[in-house]
């Protein structure tokens, strides 16, 4: 409940802007507040030249830089002679301009003498081409002689680096990427299986392998297949590389954890737009402090309701806030066409991504090398060292965290809706597609979109996640239900929760092979109703007042306690008047099964019965259609980060009176100029 405030607003916040010291960023994210920063690679540039960029960096109110990415042959030119002066000066320079180090280990990109000395520690592609030097990533993650020199080139950085105190934090390599199928990595690949299953008959059972002969009897003999395959097989082989990386990234945590201050977080930066899909998120970051990613938009403009999406989902996947590692000074090389964002919209980005729970944001990157395959990269400063027009926005940028940093700093989003994810599900999914148009990004946003507008605050979780906080849970396409997950599930809705399950839930079980009580599998006795058949649809069909899309699934109920609430048009005549979503109150909660994709205009009338329903409501209220709100909760008080992401100015009235951390008033209503923000903070909770 908001309160009102004893003091005027102004004079609260200026009080709390008095007894805000000005302090060092502090090694636990967030609780100063929200830094800004960007990559810096000293190593490029000559050292007379340093002073200038932290100077500028400093002017711009940054207060963080991550160096030290890709820096292994300056670190150590030959094999065992390191030099680490230049990146202690570095540092301490850094200090002297107040921004804080991340401090990334170089494992990204291996020295030429490395890898020519030791050929067996590159990688070799799927087509077995072994990768050479002259790009990154061309090393084995599996390689026990590259984790090796992994661990010693890190030991060296953490005894030199660990206690210095203006290093807050550690990134591990960067952006992992590549896995290899080299013959040494297929033997570890039949291990882990071997490991998992034990004997031959129990694999050959769970991946059925009577089919089409692939029956195996000795553990050699089984191939590492990553695309195409036995389902099971494609499964594993993702859990494989998962292990892989998390192995990977151990062996470096387990040499920095000792040697390093309790308080420097260790993360890594997650690339692939958060939705690469060749590993397992929620295991990988389950042994880091902290989540972060690299939140670039590519060609055109920001997609709001997306890039509010991965940021939940980032959120979700140590279900607590996230750093941006890397992000555009408005333009990238990569796209198709590598436009630039429209004046106003980067600031906007980055104020949409605190809003979903970012406590850093950190652009990419602070000057473009002279020379190397990113020239045409967007950078903060030009090729002279001096601000290019971006520069000022992001300027802007920083002095709007400072003004803000003293509400924002303890708070992160709070939801009463949850969405459901797992990886297990996507991959099952993916392997066989079905229809080239299920595109299960666009399905999670499917659902997320409606939601998000009706609640304005949505987590992203792991499906396994506890469930008891949240009023409604919207699980759009759980394809792997084992029977632990339908019990958790189950006691989330006996207990009062509203599940809704998305089409193509519960078809199989953990190892990637179809269950025979049809769908949704286990949950098929709780929700009185299954799957009879389902179809990928040509164009769209009638449902309810509405159409259906891409997928559909003939459903029916047995349960006299299941009602349907949706039912199909005239269409393939299997589909004829069939119900399309079933629902049954069960315990104190209840469980519903939609089998298909509705147009937008049904979906949010479903949802939003769903919400009303389960006693959700929106955040803040209602706001203009370009507007989003974020809600972001700390121990005695709401911040509400309210942008326009339109073209022209919008009205925005507040459900009370609110204090403008941006403008230093006290508001009840604002003109929001287009990308204009305004950070709210109401007293209270
Ligand atoms: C990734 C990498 C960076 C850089 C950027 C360019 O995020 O981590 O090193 O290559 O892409 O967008």
């Amino acid at each position: 409940m908001l309160r009102p405030f004893a003091l005027p607003l102004g004079m609260c916040w200026l009080l709390a802007m008095l007894v805000a010291v000005p302090s060092p960023l502090s090694a636990q994210p967030g609780q100063t507040g929200i830094s800004l920063g960007s990559a810096w690679y000293p190593e490029q540039w000559p050292e007379s030249r340093w002073d200038a960029d932290l100077e500028l960096m400093e002017k711009a109110h940054m207060n963080v830089v991550r160096v030290g990415e890709f820096a292994w042959s300056t670190e150590e030119p030959s094999e065992g002679h390191y030099d680490f002066g230049w990146l202690e000066r570095a540092i301490a320079l850094a200090a002297k301009h107040h921004i804080a180090v991340v401090l990334a280990t170089p494992t990204d990109a291996p020295p030429a003498w490395l890898t020519s000395k030791y050929p067996d520690t590159l990688g070799t592609d799927a087509d077995g081409h072994r990768r050479e030097h002259g790009n990154r990533r061309q090393f084995s993650y599996s390689s026990p002689q590259y984790r090796s020199f992994c661990r010693e080139i890190v030991a060296q950085l953490a005894r030199r680096f660990g206690h210095n105190p203006n290093v807050i934090g550690w990134q591990i390599d960067n952006e992992y990427t590549d896995e290899s199928f080299d013959a040494a990595t297929r033997v570890q690949f039949q291990q882990f299986l071997r490991a998992k299953y034990k004997t031959l008959d129990n694999l050959n059972r769970h991946w059925a392998t009577a089919y089409w002969s692939q029956t195996y009897t000795a553990w050699d003999q089984i191939p590492m297949e990553s695309t195409h395959g036995n389902p099971g097989l494609l499964l594993d082989h993702k859990h494989f590389v998962t292990q892989m990386w998390r192995s990977f990234q151990q062996n470096q945590i387990d040499v920095l954890r000792p040697l390093i201050l309790p308080t420097q977080f260790i993360t890594t930066n997650i690339g692939g737009l958060a939705w690469s899909d060749n590993w397992d998120h929620y295991r990988i970051t389950e042994d880091l402090s902290l989540a972060s990613w690299d939140d670039y938009v590519g060609q055109g403009h920001l997609n709001v309701a997306r890039n509010a999406m991965l940021n939940d989902f980032v959120r979700g996947w140590k279900r607590q806030n996230f750093w941006i590692m890397e992000t555009e000074p408005g333009s990238v090389n990569w796209a198709p066409v590598n436009n630039a964002l429209d004046r106003g919209e980067t600031r906007a980005l980055a104020w949409q991504t605190v809003g979903h729970g970012a406590d850093a944001v950190l652009y990419w990157q602070w000057r473009s090398a002279l020379g190397g395959q990113e020239q045409y990269h967007g950078a903060i400063v030009g090729p002279d060292g001096t601000p290019l027009p971006i520069y000022t926005e992001i300027e802007q940028l920083g002095k709007d965290f400072a003004a803000a940093n003293p509400a924002l700093k303890g708070t992160s989003p709070k939801s009463d809706v949850a969405m459901l994810f797992t990886y297990d599900s996507r991959w099952a999914i993916d392997f066989q597609q079905h229809s080239k148009l299920y595109d299960q990004q666009q399905v999670l946003l499917d659902f997320y979109s409606p939601l998000e507008s009706i609640a304005q605050s949505v987590d992203v979780v792991e499906a396994t996640a506890p469930l008891d906080s949240y009023k409604l849970v919207v699980a759009p396409s759980l394809n792997v239900i084992p029977q632990a997950l339908a019990d958790h599930l189950l006691a989330y809705v006996r207990a009062g929760g509203h599940l809704i399950l998305g089409p193509r839930s519960g078809m199989k079980d953990e190892y990637n092979a179809l269950n025979t009580e049809r769908q949704p599998g286990p949950l098929v006795p709780a929700l009185g109703g299954r799957v009879e058949q389902y179809y990928a649809l040509e164009g769209s069909i009638p449902v309810g007042d509405g159409t259906a899309l891409i997928w559909a699934e003939q459903l029916s109920a047995s349960n006299p306690a299941t009602t349907v609430e949706l039912r199909y048009g005239k269409s393939n005549g299997w589909l004829d008047g069939q119900p399309a979503m079933l629902t049954r109150a069960l315990g104190k909660g209840s469980i519903t099964y939609l089998g298909t994709l509705p147009d937008a205009a049904l979906m949010h009338s479903l949802m939003e019965t769903a919400a009303t329903n389960a006693g959700v409501h929106a955040a803040f209220g209602p706001v203009p259609a370009e507007v989003e709100v974020c809600r972001r909760v700390g121990r005695d008080r709401v911040v509400y980060i309210v942008i326009n992401h339109g073209r022209s100015p919008a009205h925005v009235n507040f459900p009370g009176r609110m204090h403008d951390a941006l403008t230093n008033k006290d508001l009840t209503t604002v003109e929001l100029p287009a990308q204009g923000v305004a950070v709210l903070v109401a007293e209270g909770r």
